[in-house]
């Protein structure tokens, strides 16, 4: 339990240079916090509201001055009333004041800024590292590094060219730490970049800081990727096995996907097919948003097809909101659901929807947004939840290299942290949320 002395604001900028909000919560007992949200692009139809003044010219309408207005004027005066705060009554009471389903009121900026800055004073208060208190506060056992996924080669909304998928991405499951892990993709991401070149490519990186090179398919990206494995001397399958987010729901256009880049309009089975397709000829054993947000017909399709081999995660269709995981449980959707906390808005939601999953095997990946910032508290929320995995990007911009640098710290810190590798991408039917969980 902490008490609130003040609440500060500030409108700051992310990566790609539009504005965001970070909130400075400081306690009675002088320590402060701080945290920066970050921001999407390819954002769920239910994700939470990002509010911006939209009736401003000010930086194209993009500003969050009102945002800021909504933590020090509205959210700042009832929290310093409170005598004494937990992470959970905090976000309560901030989601009693916004008093919306998608936090159009506040914004779930203002609250994300208010829930995060306040996790990270309440770790200082204590003097120990934001992961600890997160494993505390969320009662885990099982701290552990995540296994990481890279994005070294984007397209879709990330990207101007031509590839469909928006995110190929590394899984260096066979490593035993995450030093090697962070390792093995920075050496694999300047092999790709090297082959890209040579091949007459640009090597000009994309919003998650990997390569956007104009290649015709999406088979020629991942020919690309098997190639850069090996010649950076790693064995595709038992070393590095690679994931795809296909954001699907960015090409779905009256009932149909449509692959500008291929030049195809296919059906939701179609799609399948083709997925399966290049799950038969690749190492690929993670599928995230392989069909639309509102397809759920296709989407219990695609898993009764894949998901017994591939873990598939739900995104934009769960939106880090227990309600479309409950619904995706109920109807078999998917086996695993991505975890952005700027989609719920506190961590007390974002927690009980990883909690959710947990309790009937889905996986947790925790997430980075396409338009990030230097904060690295998802590195600290994906080992002290013990969440298993992590997408943050590629190897290279700085707001990526943050959350991989603020991982190797924590081992560093710690000395060695269990790395389970490719055991936190097999489908758990049943889970203790520890490695080596029972799976089927
Ligand atoms: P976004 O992309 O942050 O633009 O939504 C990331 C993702 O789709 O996973
Ligand atoms: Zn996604």
């Amino acid at each position: 339990m902490s008490t609130i002395e003040s609440l500060q604001a500030v409108e700051l900028l992310d990566s790609r240079g539009n504005p965001t909000v970070e909130t400075t919560v400081r306690l009675r007992s002088g320590v402060e916090g701080s945290f920066l949200v970050p921001s999407g692009a390819s954002v769920g139809a239910e994700e939470a509201l990002e509010l911006r003044d939209s009736d401003s010219p000010r930086y194209l309408g993009k500003g969050v001055q009102g945002v800021v207005r909504n933590i020090e004027q509205t959210i700042s005066p009832v929290l310093c009333d409170l005598k004494e705060v937990d992470q959970e009554v905090l976000d309560q009471t901030l989601i009693e004041l916004d008093g919306t389903e998608r936090k159009t009121h506040l914004g779930a900026n203002a609250t994300l800024s208010v829930s995060g800055a306040f996790a990270r004073a309440q770790a200082n208060e204590q003097r120990i590292p934001l992961y600890q208190h997160l494993a505390n506060w969320s009662n885990t056992a099982d701290i552990r590094m995540p296994v990481p996924m890279m994005n070294v080669l984007n397209g879709g909304a990330h990207a101007n060219n031509n590839i469909d998928v928006q995110e190929f991405m590394l899984v260096p499951v066979g490593m035993s730490d995450i030093a090697s892990a962070v390792r093995c993709g920075a050496e694999i991401f300047q092999r790709l970049k090297e082959l890209l070149s040579d091949d007459g490519h640009s090597t000009a990186v994309g919003d998650e800081g990997g390569f956007a090179p104009n290649l015709d398919s999406d088979r020629a990206a991942l020919d690309f990727l098997i190639e850069a494995i090996e010649r950076a001397g790693y064995q595709p399958g038992p070393d590095v096995v690679l994931a795809l987010d296909c954001a699907a729901t960015e090409f779905f256009e009256s009932n149909s996907y449509v692959l500008k880049g291929q030049k195809k309009t296919l059906s939701g089975e179609q799609f399948i097919a083709y997925l399966q397709s290049l799950v038969r000829d690749y190492p690929i054993k993670s599928i995230e948003d392989g069909l639309a947000e509102n397809d759920w017909t296709s989407w219990k399709s695609l898993t009764e097809k894949l998901g017994d081999d591939v873990q598939l995660v739900g995104d934009d269709i769960f939106v880090t909101n227990t309600k479309f995981l409950q619904r995706g449980i109920e109807n078999g959707v998917a086996n695993a659901i991505l975890v952005k906390l700027n989609q719920i808005g506190t961590l007390t939601e974002t927690l009980d929807v990883m909690r959710l999953a947990w309790s009937v095997g889905y996986n947790t990946v925790v997430s980075h947004r396409s338009g990030d910032t230097e904060d690295s508290f998802i590195a600290d929320l994906a080992v002290g939840t013990g969440a298993g995995q992590i997408k943050t990007g590629s190897m290279s911009r700085s707001e990526r290299i943050s959350k991989y640098n603020q991982l190797l710290r924590m081992e560093a810190q710690v000395g060695h942290m269990k790395y389970c590798g490719l055991e936190e991408i097999l489908i758990h039917r049943e889970r203790d949320h520890t490695c080596g969980a029972s799976s089927a």
